[in-house]
């Protein structure tokens, strides 16, 4: 599963490090990692500051350590094992916070988006990609990107953009917002 998503999500990972496009000393986090495709290629950009890859999975925390090693950038990465709702951050430490295919995926979105905002800086920035036919079925797309942006804005977090873009791996909501 690991090595899918690591091919499968690059194209949506790297999309998402590309919006950020993380000053070198920035701090950013990403969340629900997997095999830390997006790890690596933030920490690329940001060589004097830190990225945190956070992941629930051993399997996933592993991989991308791993992945980090043999890119040679673990001394400006780090990688646990976390969920969305309960993050390992001091409040305001994160110039970026980035989930690439796994909000859908948070047991408490209210929870994991108040803890997004609790991490972040005044003025940082919000990444969220989400492939469309991950999306619940139950919702139709539009209405599941309304609520989010709705939630978000409830936050504080000022909408810059939201589309549907298309990817190699599929059709996804690309969002960036930041924090007032
Ligand atoms: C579909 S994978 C996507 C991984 C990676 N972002 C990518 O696009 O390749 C979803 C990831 O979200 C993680 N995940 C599941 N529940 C989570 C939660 N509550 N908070 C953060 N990550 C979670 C899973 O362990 C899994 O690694």
């Amino acid at each position: 599963m690991a090595t899918v998503m690591a091919t499968g999500n690059a194209d949506m990972e790297n999309a998402a490090v590309d919006l950020v496009n993380p000053r070198p000393d920035a701090n950013v986090v990403m969340i629900g990692c997997g095999p830390g495709v997006g790890v690596v290629a933030a920490a690329r950009r940001a060589s004097n500051g830190m990225v945190v890859g956070l992941d629930p999975s051993a399997v996933m925390v592993e991989r991308s350590r791993a992945r980090c090693r043999r890119a040679r950038v673990e001394h400006f990465t780090r990688v646990e094992r976390a969920e969305a709702e309960l993050l390992p951050l001091p409040d305001q430490s994160q110039d970026a916070f980035v989930s690439v295919n796994n909000i859908q995926l948070w047991s408490d979105r209210s929870v994991g988006l108040d803890e997004c905002v609790r991490v972040l800086v005044p003025g940082g920035v919000l990444v969220v990609l989400l492939h469309t036919w991950a999306m619940p079925d139950a919702v139709p797309a539009e209405e599941w990107i309304a609520e989010l942006t709705a939630d978000l804005s409830a936050r504080g977090v000022i909408l810059e953009s939201s589309q549907i873009q298309r990817f190699r791996s599929g059709p996804a909501m690309v969002l960036v917002g930041r924090l007032a």
